[in-house]
């Protein structure tokens, strides 16, 4: 856990803060003037994001590292922040893994974990630091999906999977707390350029167009937003237009890894 010494309030926490998505959405919620608590398993790099923030925007920045994939560690968080006291006006559960591998090659952990960081954790902080935002009439939830939300995707079963969760949950929970004060919303990033989605540049879209897109998304009123024209062009088409099983299976031919390389098995996994 690293602090710095000014008394903190408010502030907004960005989970997975420390690299790609997450970080670019730090940086814009900084440049409005709010304080930040960032997360993620490594401290160095939290430390560092941290220092840059403060240097550049000069807000408060926190940092408690934690590995959110683990049982009782968005409880672990929200005690901290108690500690700290502080008040959480903006929540972007914002950290997660991709997981690329056909299900029949096992990988039961790594799956496990996968569905504990990127579905359960959010559902779970989620329900942890609503209820105060509710009882103040103020706050946000930012839940990054995925277009991969919006249809199942083979070789990233997984992965889409929990991102439809994502997706569904955060519209529920939009739908319940409308009239509230509170702002609930789910925003689906397509290919973005980031440590978890390495190699060419070609068709994908930067992390701070990311970013753009949850500032914009905060000032309106939609329960789900999707980043970039052509990737909500495309979560319509394979999400509204086609039936499941047919995105499923145009997804089995576009995904599947090449018979000729060591490819065919795991190609990439991350937790
Ligand atoms: N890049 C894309 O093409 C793309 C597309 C659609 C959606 N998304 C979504 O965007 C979000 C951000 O991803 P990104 O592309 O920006 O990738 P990224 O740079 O790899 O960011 C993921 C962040 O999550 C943190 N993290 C990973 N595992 C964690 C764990 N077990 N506990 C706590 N923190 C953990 C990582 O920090 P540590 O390693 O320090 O823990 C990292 O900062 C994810 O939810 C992802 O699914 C990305």
């Amino acid at each position: 856990m690293e602090k710095n010494t000014h008394s903190t309030r408010r502030a907004a926490v960005v989970t997975g803060a420390a690299s790609g998505i997450g970080a670019a959405i730090a940086d814009r919620l900084a440049g409005q003037g709010r304080n930040l608590v960032l997360t993620g398993r490594d401290a160095g790099r939290l430390q560092a994001t941290a220092a840059r923030l403060r240097g550049t925007h000069g807000v408060t920045v926190l940092s408690f590292p934690l590995d959110l994939s683990q049982a009782g560690a968005p409880s672990r968080l929200v005690q901290w922040l108690a500690q700290e006291a502080v008040e959480v006006d903006v929540l972007v559960n914002n950290a997660g893994a991709s997981l690329r591998a056909p299900v029949a090659d096992g990988n039961a952990s790594q799956v496990r974990a996968l569905v504990d960081l990127n579905a359960s954790a959010v559902a779970e902080l989620t329900a942890l630091l609503l209820p105060e935002m509710v009882a103040r009439r103020d706050g946000a939830v930012v839940n990054i999906a995925s277009t991969g939300a919006y249809a199942p995707a083979a070789y990233l079963a997984a992965y889409a999977a929990s991102k439809a969760f994502v997706l569904s949950f955060t519209q529920a929970v939009w739908a319940e707390t409308r009239g509230t004060g509170v702002r609930v919303v789910a925003v689906s990033p397509g290919p973005t350029r980031t440590p978890m989605n390495p190699g060419p540049r070609r068709g994908k879209r930067s992390p701070e167009s990311v970013a753009d897109t949850v500032v914009s998304a905060l000032r309106r009123s939609s329960p789900a937003v999707v980043d970039g024209r052509m990737n909500a062009l495309q979560t319509f088409v394979f999400g509204r237009l086609l039936p499941a099983w047919t995105t499923a299976r145009i997804s089995e031919r576009a995904l599947r890894p090449s018979a000729a390389g060591g490819d065919r098995r795991r190609s990439a996994a991350r937790t």
